[in-house]
């Protein structure tokens, strides 16, 4: 329980909170109070009526400047310049990815589902403020923070056309954006360790290991709104990701790593861009 009596009403409540705060220090403090509050089962999952609905956009701090991806400066290549824009590019998603999983906590919180699927996220939504720390201290002890480079402004919009679909969100989120990192981390972690930035790297199996298992989540409570609509989980993904998400995927794939997490090749195959 939070101990200066803030304790929210209910976690759709906490969650709002989150996703609205601005000072990211108390962003990641209320994740860990809502949590600590959920899993002490000491919250109902939905909101009153007439309680406030999720803002359309998180709360930001005026550091970093948000670009629109076109306009961001070209990142540095190598050195420790290049270090640094790295982890902040990845900070700046893992801080995405707090906002979007309370978001989806709390956005969803009135639909009929297991109370195990809230455990599950919100146990995510724990490791993505846990990811964010960790990337942001990685900064500090490399004389930088999170801020001092612009950020892309871009990362929201799966969130908003997904707003009011929550296979639709399992579709985009876990399983196409989370699942991509899992097939760009593994080379990432490589080429951080032959550059001999031995702490960059083991933060970034942390992150690895955790990201597995929000795939997991994805795939697991996807087929399971599926199995219930009785609908082919297969084709009900392409058509979601086609409608909502643009480009296509990119190989290569991770597919060990895909199938761990119950994202198996049927899924995302048919739906690859072609390269070339
Ligand atoms: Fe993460
Ligand atoms: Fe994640």
């Amino acid at each position: 329980m939070d101990l200066e009596g803030h304790a929210p009403a209910s976690l759709a409540c906490g969650a709002r909170r989150i996703v609205a705060a601005a000072d990211l220090d108390e962003k990641i403090r209320l994740s860990h109070a809502t949590a600590r509050a959920w899993f002490a089962r000491t919250l109902s999952v939905r909101r009153r009526t007439g309680a406030a609905a999720m803002p359309d956009q998180p709360g930001r701090p005026e550091r970093p400047v948000l670009l629109p991806p076109r306009d961001m400066p070209k990142r540095a290549a190598g050195g420790r310049q290049g270090k640094i824009a790295l982890i902040h590019s990845l900070a700046h998603i893992e801080l995405n990815a707090v906002d979007l999983t309370w978001d989806l906590v709390g956005r969803f919180a009135d639909r009929q589902m297991p109370r195990s699927f809230f455990d599950d996220w919100v146990r995510v939504g724990l490791e993505e403020a846990k990811h964010f720390s960790l990337l942001r201290q990685r900064l500090i002890e490399l004389d930088s923070h999170y801020g001092a480079l612009p950020a892309h402004h871009g990362l929201w919009e799966a969130a908003e056309s997904t707003g009011d679909d929550l296979a639709a969100r399992l579709a985009v989120i876990p399983l196409v954006l989370e699942a991509r990192g899992l097939d760009i981390t593994p080379p990432m972690i490589e080429k951080t360790l032959a550059a001999g930035d031995r702490e960059t790297a083991a933060i970034l199996e942390i992150i690895y290991r955790d990201e597995k298992r929000h795939v997991a989540f994805g795939a697991k409570w996807f087929r399971f709104i599926c199995d219930r609509d009785r609908q082919d989980p297969e084709k009900r993904f392409q058509d979601l990701v086609r409608r909502h998400f643009k480009g296509g995927l990119k190989p290569p794939f991770n597919d060990r790593a895909r199938a761990e997490a119950g994202l198996t090749p049927g899924f995302y195959r048919p739906l690859a861009r072609l390269i070339g």
